[in-house]
């Protein structure tokens, strides 16, 4: 087989960059190591950036999140009991949609489909080879058959756990890392959510996020220890701690239900430098990982997608490849800027317990300032909304 892009990784990330090359009129096959059922079933980001909106428009998949997305033009912080309404739209002049990752999959999945492009579901021991050569070359199992296909660039869209970070020789890459000492435990449930807006809130007993899929599907998280085992967890024991964690008023509202689904996700920061390697780039979290507190993860995603579609298309249209070392500067500056971020919003919102005195003043003097100067919401606002993208030229 030949083509001109593999890609590989069928999460939101390879779809997209399929989905956009393919119509740049840039053939690519996607190899993806699950079924499509399985990726669709993990249940991961809710929030999107005005930017990843734009794209996803771009891509033409946006009819249906266009009609059932949420426009959110502002968030609430709590602290301490109060509330802290942030109004993202007055602040920044934008607003964040309210449609998850799964159904962002679903519609991607579905155009691929219907536009005929081809992805091979269950693939087996992926290999990347001639990164340096004229043309690179991937081989995979599928079927129980031994596969090749000959291509001119690869695109790493594989997650963390993926193999393409590992065709770049250790020498070459470099690795920066936080663990952060503590996980969150989300909940699913078709129940109303609590509150409009999504509730970022801190409490002695450790951090909580309000957030949702839809009017009538809510999303909740709490921070937990990493030793907690979530079959330790049973619903009525999360909906109780949901509410010592929220003041009277929301807590009284809280309308509760069996869960659909219940899971435990570490906290990292991570960054691999560089993003490209030969005729490789890395996408998305194959490159990357935040903690989700800052709701950049799936963003960020899109973010490298955006620069490497446009990257890849005055490469095959016009010849540009002087743009290929580029891709790793610009997506890295937009990456480290929501890795700030994130990093930031875990440490001003969660209960750290190893902090001695002066660290935990320091933290609620940073929120009080935070949320209670205009020049402080502002600061939050435009990062959470989404940085600009810069210029491919
Ligand atoms: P992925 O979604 O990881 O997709 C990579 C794909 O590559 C997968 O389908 C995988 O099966 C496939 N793959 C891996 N190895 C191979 C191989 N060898 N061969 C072929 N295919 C392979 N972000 C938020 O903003 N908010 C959240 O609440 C949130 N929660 C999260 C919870 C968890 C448990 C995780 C892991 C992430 C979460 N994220 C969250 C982050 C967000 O979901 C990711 O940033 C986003 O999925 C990145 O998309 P991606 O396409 O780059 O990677
Ligand atoms: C979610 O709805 O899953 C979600 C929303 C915002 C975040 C993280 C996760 O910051």
């Amino acid at each position: 087989m030949k083509t001109q892009v593999v890609i590989i990784g069928a999460g939101p990330s390879g779809l997209l960059l399929g989905q956009l090359l393919q119509h740049a009129g840039i053939s690519n096959i996607i190899l993806e190591r699950q079924s499509p059922e399985y990726v669709l079933g993990r249940i991961r980001a809710g929030i999107l950036e005005s930017g990843t909106v734009d794209l996803l428009r771009k891509a033409g998949v946006s009819r249906r999140m266009d009609a059932e997305g949420l426009v959110h033009d502002g968030v609430e912080f709590l602290f301490n009991g109060k509330r802290y309404p942030i109004p993202l739209k007055k602040l920044s002049g934008k607003s964040v949609m309210v449609y998850g990752q799964t159904e962002v999959t679903r519609d991607l999945m579905a155009a691929r489909n219907e536009e005929g492009g081809t992805t091979f579901y269950q693939t087996r021991n992926v290999e990347i080879h001639d990164l340096q050569e004229t043309a690179a070359r991937v081989d995979f199992e599928y079927h129980g058959e031994k596969y090749s296909v000959e291509c001119e660039y690869v695109a790493g869209c594989d997650g963390f756990h993926g193999v393409s970070r590992q065709a770049i020789p250790k020498e070459i890459l470099r690795e920066y890392e936080r663990v952060y000492p503590f996980g969150w435990l989300g909940m699913l449930s078709d129940t109303p959510p609590v509150n409009d807006e999504l509730i970022y809130a801190h409490h002695d007993r450790g951090f909580v996020l309000c957030s949702q899929r839809s009017l009538t599907r809510s999303r909740y998280y709490l921070q937990v220890p990493l030793t907690e085992n979530v079959d330790d967890w049973t619903d009525d024991r999360f909906w109780e701690e949901l509410r010592r964690r929220l003041p009277d008023t929301l807590a009284n509202k809280l309308q509760t239900g069996p869960s659909l689904e219940k899971s435990i996700a570490p906290l990292r920061s991570y960054v691999a430098e560089p993003m490209q390697y030969g005729r490789l780039f890395l996408v998305g979290d194959a490159a990357h990982i935040v903690p989700p507190t800052g709701a950049k993860g799936l963003n960020l995603a899109a973010s490298d997608v955006n620069y490497l579609w446009r990257i890849l298309c005055k490469v095959f249209h016009e010849g540009r490849t002087d743009l290929i070392p580029r891709y790793s500067e610009l997506a890295l500056r937009r990456v480290w800027k929501g890795e700030r971020f994130s990093w930031f919003m875990t440490g001003l919102l969660h209960e750290f317990h190893d902090r001695d005195g002066f660290d935990q003043r320091i933290q609620q003097a940073d929120r009080e300032y935070y949320l209670s100067s205009e020049a402080g919401q502002t600061t939050i606002a435009e990062n959470y909304v989404g940085l600009p993208f810069e210029p491919v030229e």
